[in-house]
């Protein structure tokens, strides 16, 4: 009796055992670890875009077991942060220890001891570094935890999502629940694509050995970054590669903004030489070139990419000149009252309507080798703000705001923007409309064949 039951317990244990062989082996959690041989070109994100606070969000899976991660899309920002003060339970969360390397990376000196919670644990531990997670809705950043942690995202082959891959000890700071106020629910932290080695690109690119690039598509709903090579396909069947966009040098700020957590260190934002800018072909005269150019010592001034700003943002005295050009180049239209935040609005009766939009005078973004960097035709320049009218999407900045041009989010809806930080230079394809297509436009469904 007592050897049938031991027999037993063993066949059982063992059934079980081999259930769990069976099921590992089936379960489609491909990683870097299990397929040596795999190693993705480029990856992907979708991006969201919320209709009411028009902020930009990517989904990705973080921890053990994988959770599903709403984070803000933060072009210029520094780092990966998510609130740890949600229950954080992950047997990968592992935090960084001082004077460890990674806390180089991250260029953190800062390391203390953690008393908030008597035992340790995420974003609460003792002997760790930290870094100042930033939250550039509300411009507010405090002290958190440095850490690493496993993320998964899809590879792809330009055309669709691929295989999952995974990045074991993905750098990230862990960050109190009030960092999040001002987050569009459910959005649980920031995905920074900034310039520093903790960013999503330079750690996906160690992670994989491809180059440090990566491509940014927003659209009025739905758009895609990816990161690596090109090329970058949308349907139906329109191909962009680098011998397809536009190039201008990119430039670095070397005075962080005062909070963020680069302060005292060059800026991780993206900033291009603009030297002028045209309206309807004609250049916009007695622009500031004190204003368009950034100062070495405060790191004021000069134009930025960005997108956490929903419209382009311009200085007072280039916002007026702007405005007023293109009142003059757009000819007989019919002024209406302004609609906040745009101060300068058309009946859209008069307007002509094309394949990029309304047809008003094309606003362009000229470099400093004198060309044209980027273009804005009418999808991008006007905002429809009622059944019948709509508004110049630019927004008064004020006199001393400390950059003179934030080009924003609808300004770069339905561009492919690509950010190439080892060649140090940014690419426009232009309105994805002139080749009847959009950033909605990437094909999610997976393909068993994409890798
Ligand atoms: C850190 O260490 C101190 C004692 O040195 C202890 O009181 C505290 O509870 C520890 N904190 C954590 C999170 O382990
Ligand atoms: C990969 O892409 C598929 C199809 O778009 C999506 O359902 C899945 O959530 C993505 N996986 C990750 C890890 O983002
Ligand atoms: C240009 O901008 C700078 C910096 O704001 C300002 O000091 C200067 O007076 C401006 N120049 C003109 C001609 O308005
Ligand atoms: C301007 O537009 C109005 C109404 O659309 C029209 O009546 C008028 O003739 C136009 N003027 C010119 C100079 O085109
Ligand atoms: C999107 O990709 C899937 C998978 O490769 C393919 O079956 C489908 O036809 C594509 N959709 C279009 C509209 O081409």
């Amino acid at each position: 009796m007592a050897a049938s039951s031991l027999h037993r317990r063993f066949l059982h244990a063992s059934s079980v055992l081999l259930l769990l062989l069976l099921l590992l082996s089936l379960s489609p959690q491909p990683s870097i670890a299990q397929q040596p041989s795999f190693r993705p070109k480029s990856l992907i994100l979708s991006v969201t875009k919320d209709p009411a606070t028009r902020q930009y969000t990517t989904t990705l899976l973080h921890r053990t077991p994988p959770v599903p991660l709403t984070l803000l899309l933060h072009l210029g920002g520094d780092s990966l942060w998510v609130n740890c003060d949600q229950p954080y339970l992950s047997s990968t969360y592992r935090p960084a220890r001082c004077r460890s390397a990674l806390c180089s990376l991250a260029a953190s000196t800062a390391c203390g001891d953690c008393f908030s919670t008597p035992r340790p644990t995420p974003g609460c531990n003792n002997n760790t570094c930290g870094i100042f997670p930033y939250n550039p809705i509300t411009s507010t950043s405090t002290s958190g935890e440095l850490a690493t942690d496993v993320i998964s995202l899809n590879s792809t082959d330009g055309s669709n999502p691929g295989r999952s891959v995974s990045v074991p000890r993905f750098l990230f700071a862990c960050a109190p629940s009030f960092l999040t106020r001002g987050l569009t629910p459910p959005s649980a932290g920031v995905a920074g694509l900034g310039r520093t080695r903790i960013a999503l690109p330079s750690q996906f690119a160690a992670a994989f050995s491809f180059p440090r690039k990566f491509a940014v598509c927003l659209g009025s709903s739905n758009g895609v970054v990816f990161f690596g090579n090109g090329p970058y396909n949308f349907l139906p069947n329109v191909q962009y590669t680098s011998q397809s966009l536009t190039y201008t040098r990119l430039l670095i700020n070397p005075v962080s903004t005062a909070g963020s957590s680069t302060a005292g260190e060059p800026s991780s934002e993206y900033f291009i030489p603009v030297t002028g800018i045209n309206v309807g072909g004609k250049p916009v005269p007695n622009l500031n070139s004190t204003l368009l150019s950034i100062d070495a010592a405060t790191g004021r001034g000069g134009t930025k990419i960005s997108t956490v700003d929903p419209y382009t943002v311009l200085e007072s005295s280039i916002y007026a000149a702007v405005a007023n050009a293109f009142v003059a180049a757009a000819g007989n239209v019919t002024r209406a009252s302004a609609v906040a935040p745009f101060g300068f609005c058309f009946r859209t009766k008069g307007l002509t309507v094309t394949r990029l939009g309304y047809g008003v005078p094309t606003v362009e973004l000229v470099m400093e080798n004198g060309r044209v960097g980027l273009s804005l035709f009418g999808a991008n320049t006007m905002v429809q703000v009622s059944d019948d009218v709509a508004c110049l999407g630019f927004v008064d900045g004020g006199s001393s705001p400390r950059t003179a041009i934030v080009v924003g989010g609808y300004q770069l809806e339905n561009n492919l923007v690509e950010f190439d930080l080892a060649g140090s230079r940014v690419g426009f394809s232009g309105l994805l409309f002139g080749r009847q297509t959009t950033c909605a436009n990437f094909n999610f469904t997976t393909s068993t064949t994409a890798a």
